[in-house]
């Protein structure tokens, strides 16, 4: 596992507050940051201090820029106070390619979610998913020390993230765990912050937030399948809310530290059948109907692996594919014939393609609702995923296992 544990001072950047300060200005005019109150912490907490390492995607493999890195630190300084997010941790396999396991989320990100949380003054805030101690930087600075608790699964993390703040004088309570349980010994809080994806609500969250609080949290059954979701807890058995109109996504929240949560490529037996058939849905419905891709998602179960046939050196992709570790694999061709119609082919126990087709046919039914008409009520039994009011359902999420 590569971490990063070098620890930089506010002044190794000595003009970090004008940085800061461009980044709040470019933030403002994107969109992103409209309160004095956020604008202000983003303003006055050094984000460097938090990303002394971080990895950038760069000729198809992962690159180190660093504050005590002389070839990189100027790139590493400037990249730190730009609206872009920062991996921090990740696994390297020679295998099968990095894994990322905590970043610094994209700071326009960041405001955008903490001002949807409508903190006020007062109010107590639990962040699962500390990471590298920004979020619970700028959370402290706008509500002190009292009111803030954060918890992550790393425990180096966690502990270097505890150094990092209080060399800013900020202490808010850090705790190392699996945030899925919250933090019951410190319950109730005002606001749940989740910046790691979960495949449903962890009950604990519901039970931890006092009625009339909110959680905000990435709800994501796979791959390209979720979105941010704003629940309120509108009763003591019970929170509802709306997803967000605009797509993010995090990591997914696991319950062991390191964990790898890659899932295996299986090929399909050359020997199981293939049925084919053709369909005039889009083969890329997985990157260009975010909604239906999440209805498939739960219908798939979300252990997938999604992708283009080929080689890119050898020309454009001929098909899309899904698989499945149990050996299901669909391929649908991306150019249609001249009636529009693609091909797919389809092997292994489960037809993927036909969970695609199915959650077109639920969605369309449904008038075709963008995220922000989709909802989600949350009790200790079910949750359901529906349109526009809980009477008309669309889909229910498997529970979250809690510690
Ligand atoms: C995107 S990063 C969080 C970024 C962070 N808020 C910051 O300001 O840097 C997601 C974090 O979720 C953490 N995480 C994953 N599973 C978790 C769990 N079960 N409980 C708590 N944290 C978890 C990861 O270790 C990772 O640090």
């Amino acid at each position: 596992m590569t971490t990063s544990t070098t620890s930089t001072g506010p002044d190794s950047v000595p003009d970090w507050q004008d940085r800061s300060a461009a980044l709040a200005d470019d933030l403002i005019a994107a969109g992103k940051l409209t309160s004095p109150q956020w604008r202000a912490a983003v303003e006055n907490v050094p984000r460097h201090v938090f990303v002394p390492r971080f990895y950038l995607h760069r000729d198809g493999r992962m690159v180190a820029l660093a504050a005590d890195d002389p070839d990189t630190r100027q790139e590493w300084a400037d990249t730190v106070y730009s609206n872009i997010a920062l991996v921090t941790l990740l696994d390297q396999d020679e295998n099968s390619g990095p894994v990322f396991l905590s970043s610094s989320s994209t700071p326009g990100l960041m405001t955008r979610m903490l001002e949807a949380l409508d903190v006020h003054d007062g109010h107590t805030v639990l962040e699962i998913g500390t990471g590298t101690g920004l979020n619970a930087a700028w959370l402290t600075h706008r509500l002190g020390d009292k009111h803030v608790y954060s918890i992550d699964i790393e425990p180096d993390l966690v502990d270097t993230a505890r150094a990092r703040l209080a060399q800013l004088g900020y202490r808010p309570t850090l705790v190392t765990g699996d945030g899925a349980a919250g933090l019951p010994g410190h319950a109730p809080f005002d606001r749940i912050i989740a910046t790691c994806s979960v495949p449903s609500i962890p009950w604990p969250w519901i039970e931890q937030t006092r009625v009339g609080g909110r959680i905000l949290t990435d709800v994501r059954a796979g791959t390209n399948a979720g979105n941010l979701v704003h629940l309120t807890r509108t009763a003591s058995d019970r929170a509802e809310g709306r997803f967000d109109a605009h797509s993010a996504s995090f990591m997914g929240l696991r319950h062991t530290p390191g964990s790898d949560t890659r899932i295996p490529y299986t090929r399909s037996s050359s020997d199981s059948p293939t049925t084919t058939s053709t369909t005039t849905r889009d083969p890329q419905t997985p990157w260009t109907h975010p909604v239906v891709w999440f209805l498939a998602a739960l219908r798939i179960g979300g252990r997938y692996q999604l992708g283009y046939t080929g080689n890119p050196q050898d020309g454009p992709p001929r098909a899309a594919f899904i698989t499945t570790p149990d050996g299901s694999r669909a391929d649908i061709t991306l150019a249609p014939d001249d009636r529009g119609r693609h091909d797919v082919a389809e092997t292994g126990p489960v037809r993927l393609w036909q969970h695609v087709e199915h959650a077109h046919q639920l969605w369309d039914q449904a008038g075709r609702p963008p995220w922000h008409r989709l909802g989600l009520l949350v009790t200790r039994e079910t949750q359901t995923i529906y349109t526009d009011t809980s009477d008309t359902p669309l889909a229910t999420l498997a529970a979250t296992p809690s510690t």
